[in-house]
């Protein structure tokens, strides 16, 4: 029967098979499946492989750490980071239209990595004339049955060509999680002694916070919501729930002020939408009836930490007719 000792020892032996002695790059997202695949192929090859994460400032407070820091000393990849925070919130400037924030997000996402790739492919040429050929990819079982529907949730799709190479140089796929569901690979990274915060991590869209902002995105309030998440996120757990809900996105409205009042003074702030929702797959959702206390003391928090926030409210909408995320 299924044993996660077993998967990880037969992917390791496929893995070198096909790699020989085959340099190999993966992209991290932050999330489990990239990062399973990575420690995964890392245990195969070690060094032939490099991991590149970027961070467009569209991510959750302590998720670049946590990659940089714990995944790295949990497995011992070789890890390059692009930080392209400002050439992110320079492409988004003043769009507010949620389709075109996600295109945005997507080439400047896939650029960035292509960039990063003919980078290290040249380095590694360099060296001993041996290119990059592989990239491995954290598909999972369900990715692979519905595939031809694009957006899954691999935040890398970019293996086609790489500027300045041969036309006919294409990556050969490295993609150990393919006969994998979710909670095997969850199985798998604890085995391999991944950090809890990736491996039982929530599933955090692509386009990170950067379409849990309805309005323009800016600086700021990129700032606001990342603390109002986090502040989400530790209370979800400290409460025990983070097994019971599907996940909660933290939703800013910026276009939408409304009167209140703090202290002595009247405000005119930003509402914040909370959005719990309980699933199987995402493909329906019901929304997550949170006890009364907890949501009084997310509320009381955002309210009094984050600045701006005057006003938090429950998203009590089920999956269909709402999406799981505002855009
Ligand atoms: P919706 O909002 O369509 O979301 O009900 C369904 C699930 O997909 C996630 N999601 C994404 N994941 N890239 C991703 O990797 C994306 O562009 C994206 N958009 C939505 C969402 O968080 C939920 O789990």
């Amino acid at each position: 029967d299924w044993n996660s000792g077993n998967v990880i020892a037969e992917q390791v032996a496929l893995i070198q098979a096909q790699v020989g002695s085959g340099k190999v790059i993966c992209g991290l997202s932050g999330g489990v499946d990239s990062a399973v695949a990575a420690a995964l192929v890392h245990k195969a090859i070690g060094d032939q492989l490099v991991c590149v994460f970027v961070d467009h400032g569209l991510l959750r407070e302590d998720e670049r750490r946590q990659v940089e820091e714990d995944f790295v000393a949990a497995t011992g990849v070789r890890l390059v980071t692009v930080d392209v925070r400002e050439q992110f919130l320079t492409a988004l400037e003043g769009v507010s239209d949620p389709e075109t924030k996600r295109k945005i997000i997507g080439r400047e996402f896939i650029r960035t990595f292509e960039q990063a790739q003919a980078e290290l492919i040249r380095e590694a040429a360099a060296e001993d004339g041996d290119p990059i050929r592989f990239l491995v990819q954290g598909t999972l079982y369900p990715d692979v049955v519905e595939s031809g529907g694009g957006s899954g949730t691999a935040s890398i799709k970019s293996h086609h060509n790489v500027g300045g190479l041969p036309d006919d140089l294409q990556f050969e796929l490295i993609e150990p999680l393919r006969a994998l569901f979710k909670d095997e690979v969850r199985a798998i990274g604890a085995e391999l002694g991944l950090p809890a915060e990736i491996v039982q991590r929530q599933p955090f869209p692509g386009p990170g916070l950067g379409i849990r902002i309805v309005g323009s995105i800016t600086q700021d309030r990129l700032d606001l919501l990342r603390k109002a998440d986090a502040i989400v996120r530790a209370e979800l757990t400290a409460a025990g729930l983070d097994r019971e809900i599907w996940q909660c996105p933290v939703v800013l409205l910026a276009d939408v002020r409304s009167v209140g009042v703090q202290g002595d003074g009247r405000t005119y702030g930003h509402p914040i939408v909370l959005r719990p929702v309980s699933s199987e797959d995402a493909m329906t959702a019901d929304w997550t009836r949170l006890p009364y206390d907890l949501l009084a003391k997310i509320s009381n928090r955002i309210t009094n930490e984050v600045e701006g926030v005057n006003r938090v409210v429950l998203d009590v909408t089920s999956k269909p007719p709402g999406t799981i995320e505002w855009e």
